[in-house]
């Protein structure tokens, strides 16, 4: 399916001091694996490693492949992967701020005929259709959050990455959450969530922590 080889990337410290991030990291998710759980410290280089993953991050060393072929890396070659491949639930929901929840949604879909019948049932998906016509700034954290996930799965992609989904919600609205992904997954969508929460890393088919540079096996 996708799969990072050898992936290498140093970042620069504030005060400018070159900082390795990744030293010849591996990452594979397999046709056989429905769901990854990635987590790791604070800072160890999660987010960016799902950046890098949707082809939103470019500034690496290494390889990225897409059912075993190398993908290009470049920006305009990374974007058209991810459009048809993969969507993305940030860490923080960036909304755009004068759209409606609707319209937000909607620019997860790229074709624009038909996207508003599948923006507003990934809306119902995740229980928040009834917020379609709201701005994002009168929505609570989790709203916010479910509108980022809906976002991601409108257009039905075969990968989701999930930066912490349900960071922003409470136990009840995370079971919700997980029942949905679940349901998903039965039909075929493969996860890669990065999470803090023991119990989403339980439920998923593969755990990995992301340490000192590498996605490494949990000692159990
Ligand atoms: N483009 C960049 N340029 C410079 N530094 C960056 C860049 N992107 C990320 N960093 C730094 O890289 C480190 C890893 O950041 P990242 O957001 O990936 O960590 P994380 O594991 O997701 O942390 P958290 O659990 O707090 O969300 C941080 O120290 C961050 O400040
Ligand atoms: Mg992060």
């Amino acid at each position: 399916m996708i799969a990072l080889r050898d992936v290498s990337k140093t970042i620069t410290e504030p005060d400018r001091s070159p900082r390795v991030l990744f030293d010849r990291l591996d990452f594979e998710l397999s046709d056989d694996e429905r769901s990854v759980a990635i987590t790791g410290r604070s800072g160890s280089g999660k987010s960016t490693l799902l950046r890098i993953l949707a082809g939103l991050d470019t500034d690496f060393e290494g390889t990225y492949e897409h059912d075993g072929r190398a993908l290009e890396r470049t920006a305009p070659r990374m974007a058209a992967h991810r459009l048809r491949h993969i969507g993305i639930v940030t860490q923080d929901a960036d909304l755009l701020g004068d759209r409606t929840v609707l319209d937000n949604v909607r620019l997860g879909v790229p074709e624009r005929s038909g996207s508003a019948a599948l923006a507003l049932a990934a809306l119902e998906a995740v229980g928040i259709s009834h917020l379609a016509g709201k701005r994002p700034g009168r929505l609570s954290g989790g709203e916010a959050q479910r509108v980022a996930i809906a976002r991601a799965i409108a257009k039905r992609p075969p990968v989701v990455l999930a930066d912490e989904p349900t960071g922003a919600l409470d136990e009840r609205t995370e079971d919700d959450v997980l029942t949905l992904f679940d349901l998903l997954q039965r039909a075929g969508t493969r996860f890669v969530i990065v999470t803090h929460s023991g119990r989403i890393a339980q439920r998923c088919d593969r755990r990995l922590v992301l340490h000192q540079k590498q996605l490494l096996e949990p000692h159990p």
